[in-house]
């Protein structure tokens, strides 16, 4: 392993395949079953989102591709390799999580080269790897400061600087940037993406945050109480959900959902344009961005607002039920006063 090659292509596969792929994997923690037979295929070089609520199983999953659990039935593969019986330090696999236990006794550098040391290169070289590692992720002033010493923003480049030293053929990332401020997470965030492109390493990152998934991904996997909803590109989850729960876990306001009539090319209680829907009750989604207040067939009361800023979310009744809208310039309007919408074409899902 020479130095250089931190900057090169960092997995030292030589060109072989280091796409990881989940085969009917099952796994119970006592009498919990936390997943049923999955079944995932992520790509090589690919930068992959698990994203779903808080317990869905999303950690366990990660943990059972990177052998620090292991699953009750099913293979896992990374490449074209069968890993069921590998332990993690066989796998070669890079990790970070939320808690990313920097050596606190150490100093930057030392962390850094950790695992290198471990793997039995001269303690030189590591050195010299870890400092080029360090310059490339803006910590290099950082070296000899113990973990205590530097930001928060700076620990998370020391952790994923320690996990890329390995060249892992496969990078694993749980809610890495949970603790960091809004600002730091947000440049964290770019910067994994710029690094992951760079070094092509198959990524997988594990989020609850919808938003943070379809924001750095190539593609997306919606995960619900151990059930893979949906895959996709992050445009596709967005604009054609595939079920109910992606739906409505997906977006920021989410989707609002009702129960709708069609009949005779007309709909109840909200007034839709949409064609080809069959007759009768479906369960519909509407987008808070596709309703547009001042003017349309519907009339609806502001009941509340939320302010965010660039936008704010207006809440409307009609008849007894609660629509979240989005306007971008709500100065005109207030609480209590009756207003007309209209729903653009295309912001409309039906979910059934
Ligand atoms: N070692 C364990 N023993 C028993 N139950 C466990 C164990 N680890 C996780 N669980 C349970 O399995 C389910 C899935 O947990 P997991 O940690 O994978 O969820 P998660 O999607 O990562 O959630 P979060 O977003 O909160 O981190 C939860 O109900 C959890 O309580
Ligand atoms: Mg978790």
């Amino acid at each position: 392993m020479s130095s250089s090659s931190v900057f090169s292509n960092s997995s030292d596969t030589g060109g072989q395949p280091t796409g990881v792929r989940l085969e009917n994997v099952s796994k119970k923690f006592g009498r919990l079953t936390v997943f049923n037979d999955v079944n995932l295929k992520i790509q090589d070089g690919e930068l992959f989102s698990l994203v779903g609520p808080s317990g869905s199983g999303k950690t366990t999953l990660l943990r059972i591709i990177a052998g620090l659990e292991v699953q009750d039935s099913g293979h896992v593969y990374i490449g074209s390799n069968m890993v069921d019986r590998l332990g993690p330090a066989k796998r070669n696999i890079g990790m970070v999580f939320q808690d990313y236990a920097l050596y606190p006794n150490k100093t930057v550098i030392e962390n850094i080269m950790s695992p290198l040391i471990v793997k039995g290169v001269k303690k030189q070289e590591a050195m010299s790897e870890a400092e080029e590692m360090a310059k490339r992720l803006g910590i290099g002033e950082t070296l000899d400061r113990k973990p205590g010493q530097i930001s928060g923003g700076q620990q998370q480049r020391v952790a994923l600087a320690r996990a890329l030293i390995k060249h892992p053929d496969v990078f694993l990332l749980d809610e890495p940037f949970s603790n960091l401020d809004a600002q730091l997470r947000f440049s964290a965030r770019k910067f994994l993406k710029e690094v992951q492109r760079e070094f092509g390493i198959t990524t997988i990152y594990v989020t609850h945050d919808q938003s943070e998934a379809l924001s750095i991904s190539d593609r997306v996997a919606v995960m619900g109480n151990g059930v893979i909803h949906q895959v996709g590109a992050p445009k596709e989850i967005y604009s054609s959900p595939a079920d109910e729960f992606t739906a409505t876990f997906i977006g920021s306001p989410p989707l609002n959902v009702l129960n709708m009539k069609f009949s005779n090319g007309t709909s109840s209680p909200i007034q839709l344009h949409m064609d080809g829907v069959a007759e009768g009750e479906h369960r519909v989604g509407i987008r808070p961005e596709n309703i547009s207040i001042g003017s349309g067939p519907n009339e609806a009361t502001i009941t509340d607002f939320e302010y965010a800023g660039r936008e704010t979310i207006v809440y409307l009744k009609v008849g007894d039920i609660e629509l979240r809208s989005i306007v971008f310039d709500a100065s005109g309007l207030k609480t209590g006063q009756k207003v007309s919408f209209d729903v653009q074409k295309g912001g409309v899902h039906i979910l059934d």
